[in-house]
């Protein structure tokens, strides 16, 4: 017990140092910038695009001036559809040389995310990663480290504990309403994308595509994990992608992460490119409770999932039967980190989304790869400021 008190000191302590420094340079950029729009570029103008570019035009804080893609069409063809009005590159190289802005939005295929947040960083730009920030939490942590250095923010999604469904669970968590939490189920999965092969080659697969989500959810609301043990499997060996034709797929497709939080808590995470669902983004029907919490007082499920959440059933002795409670999304949507995180420069305050957090679901997505390979449980040393609400 008195382990986890100096430990919990430990995170408030350098969650606020580390708050003081970024608070800094928040300020220094709000006071810069008050009079201005945040300039943003995105780099990757695929799928995910087409949430993020009406996403970021939404803000009256934010101005989208360059799109880049190395399929240059699809930088002009977006530019087109959402009336970006920007610049359009081929490559980071030309859109650094080409209109100045403040802030790069990854959006490419997952493996080059490193090295393209590491060029933006080193040409001062801050920046908003889609998941992975990097290939590996090294890599991650030497991004961040450069960032430090130069005075600018880095973040990676996702944005999961932005909902008011994560902080209704994580304040009843923090209240005790669930009494001594014990144990806790994720679970995120689909017969996955079709569209590009990057989601089955190696840096790819259903962790850092899915269960990034869960993990980023139970590790914010039961604290970072301190060693994890997992086993991933490939149920299908070869896929056909709309851009490759049919490879072969070697990232896995199914993986079950087995979590160790302080104070004995144990929570898993189950995700996959082979389960059945009719939901897809459209998820706002969705009645699965992909989060469950138990506690010796009482349990908690998420229903829908934790990136598009339909409510939280409250299960205590006051509630009997079962309450299904914050119902109301509250403008919430999974698309909206770049947004959120690049308003807060403007507004020089500093966003629930963490990239301490970030780097820390990187490393355990590393772990469990190293866990499942060699039948061995991995020990963590990443932490980030804990509890978030
Ligand atoms: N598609 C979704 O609904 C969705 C949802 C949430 C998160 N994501 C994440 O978003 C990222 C992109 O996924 P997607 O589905 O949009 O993939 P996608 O294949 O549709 O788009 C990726 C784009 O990046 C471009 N690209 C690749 N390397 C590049 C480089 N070096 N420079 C410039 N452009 C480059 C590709 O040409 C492509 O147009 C992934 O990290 C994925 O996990 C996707």
């Amino acid at each position: 017990m008195s382990n986890s008190i100096s430990r919990q000191k430990f995170l408030q302590q350098t969650a606020m140092a580390g708050a003081a420094v970024l608070l800094s340079s928040l300020e220094s950029f709000a006071l810069t910038k008050a009079d201005k729009k945040l300039k943003v570029a995105v780099i990757g103008c695929g799928s995910v695009s087409n949430r993020y570019l009406p996403q970021l035009q939404s803000s009256k804080l934010i101005e989208v001036v360059s799109l880049c893609d190395i399929k240059y069409d699809r930088a002009l063809a977006q530019n087109k559809q959402y009336n970006v009005n920007a610049k359009t590159y081929p490559n980071i190289h030309a859109m650094l040389q080409g209109v100045p802005f403040d802030m790069m939005v990854t959006l490419t295929d997952m493996q080059v995310h490193g090295e393209l947040n590491k060029i933006a960083l080193l040409a001062g730009k801050h920046v908003w990663s889609e998941k992975p920030m990097a290939n590996t939490y090294a890599e991650g942590k030497a991004l961040l480290d450069l960032a430090k250095s130069k005075k600018l923010r880095l973040w990676g999604a996702p944005a999961v504990v932005n909902s008011p469904q994560f902080a209704f669970m994580s304040k009843a968590i923090q209240e005790g309403k669930l009494g001594r939490v014990a144990s806790a189920h994720g679970q995120y999965g689909h017969t996955g994308p079709t569209w590009s092969a990057f989601f089955y080659e190696k840096g790819g697969g259903s962790m850092p595509d899915l269960g990034v989500y869960n993990m980023a959810t139970l590790t914010g609301l039961l604290g970072p994990a301190r060693s994890v043990m997992a086993m991933l499997s490939i149920v299908k060996p070869e896929r056909t992608v709309d851009d490759k034709g049919k490879i072969k797929v070697e990232a896995e497709d199914n993986a079950h992460i087995l979590l160790e939080h302080d104070k004995n808590i144990i929570s898993h995470v189950m995700c996959g490119f082979n389960f059945f669902d009719t939901h897809g983004h459209e998820a706002g029907a969705q009645t699965l409770h992909s989060i469950q919490v138990f506690g010796d007082a009482g349990n908690m499920r998420l229903i829908g999932y934790d990136w598009e959440t339909n409510g939280v059933v409250l299960d205590t002795a006051e509630t009997q039967p079962p309450k299904l409670m914050s119902t109301d999304k509250g403008g919430y949507e999974w698309q909206e980190g770049a947004r959120v995180t690049g308003e807060s420069i403007v507004k020089g305050i500093e966003p629930r989304i963490n990239v301490e957090h970030a780097l820390h679901v990187l490393e355990i997505m590393e772990a469990a790869r190293r866990s499942s390979a060699t039948g061995m449980k991995v020990k963590l040393k990443s932490k980030f400021p804990w509890p978030m609400v």
